[in-house]
């Protein structure tokens, strides 16, 4: 690798990382940690021979398509790489690749969390103690819903429905059902879940409905009103995948209607935006996009996005490319 290539870096990154990235490239760091905005972008873009990119970076089109850009990879931070104009990439001859593998766990077990944390009403129980209004135990105080042998739902049963579906297996006793269409009956089987023909099955038969599908165009609010009117009123939802795949007025509107119980939520259609009618909600816990948020997966997501550059730029094929 000679002369080193230049990468800058959106973000601050674990410092463990960010020696790592100096160690190997000559690299811009964004100890400030203020994201770029479209000028900054752009200046990287042309300045730079590589991008690693977050989920609050949009490079789209204009950007892939600019004038003098210098940039040949964007070697995003992150499995989910919604934040990247995937088909201006291939159009523009920039590779993208992602970071997956690394925060199925963590993820899997933000998701858990949020499940239990819904059904068992802690964020209220947390706000009491909190504000010093909890007066004493009471055989009737924040009465929550079981969840140990109840049925999940799981829409996408990819590496992270799939980790959820054995923690709630194994952890809970739960019956696994899933929806989706790109997944084989044998990676479920081993599991113990049963696959369901249609998203809608799903819904109608869940107690617990959690989503685990990338963001694309075909799953844009994939929760919409009609879908969300087929879960029971009993029933609670969780969203550790995109915000949009939810319709979150829709959504806003079934929680005040009580027509589902409940919604577990750690990421939003417009980041870091969350709506003033959601906060109001007592049914809902909102979570700040905390899914892969712990030392080790950052670390470890940070070193597989480095991998991904080193073999970029010694010739060989990034394992982890998606366009
Ligand atoms: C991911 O890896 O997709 C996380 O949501 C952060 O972008």
């Amino acid at each position: 690798m000679s002369p080193r290539p230049t990468v800058v870096a959106t973000r601050r990154l674990p410092d463990a990382v960010e020696e790592r990235l100096r160690s190997l490239f000559d690299v811009r760091l964004n100890s400030a940690d203020v994201p770029l905005d479209a000028l900054a972008l752009a200046a990287a873009m042309r300045d730079a021979d590589a991008l690693v990119p977050t989920v609050t970076d949009r490079i789209d089109g204009l950007l892939l398509g600019l004038p003098g850009r210098r940039v040949r990879i964007l070697s995003n931070f992150g499995v989910g790489f919604n934040n990247i104009d995937v088909a201006a990439a291939k159009a523009n001859g920039v590779i993208v690749t992602n970071t997956p593998d690394v925060l199925t766990d963590d993820t899997a077990d933000l998701a858990i969390t949020l499940l239990l944390m819904v059904a068992r009403r802690t964020g209220e129980g947390e706000r009491l103690v909190r504000t010093g209004a909890w007066t004493g135990w009471r055989p009737t105080q924040l009465l929550g819903t079981r969840v140990t042998g109840k049925t999940l739902g799981l829409i996408g049963f990819g590496r992270i429905g799939r980790a959820v579906a054995e923690r709630a297996r194994n952890g809970f006793r739960m019956r696994v059902l899933f929806h989706d269409p790109y997944t084989a009956d044998a990676d479920a089987m081993a599991l113990g879940a049963e696959r369901r023909a249609s998203m809608e099955d799903v819904l109608c038969e869940s107690d617990y409905v959690s989503l685990h599908c990338p963001a694309t165009p075909e799953t844009h609010h994939l929760m919409n009103a009609a879908r969300l009117a087929l879960m029971r009123p009993s029933a609670f939802l969780v969203n550790t995948s995109r915000g949009d795949v939810v319709d979150e007025a829709a959504l806003t509107s079934a929680l005040r209607a009580g027509t589902i119980a409940g919604a577990g939520l750690d990421v939003f259609e417009r980041e870091p935006a969350v709506p003033r009618e959601l906060i109001a909600l007592d049914n809902v816990v909102l979570l700040p996009h905390l899914g892969s948020a712990t030392e080790e997966t950052r670390v470890a997501m940070g070193n597989r996005a480095i991998d991904n550059l080193a073999a970029f730029f010694n010739g060989g094929a990034p394992r982890d490319r998606v366009a």
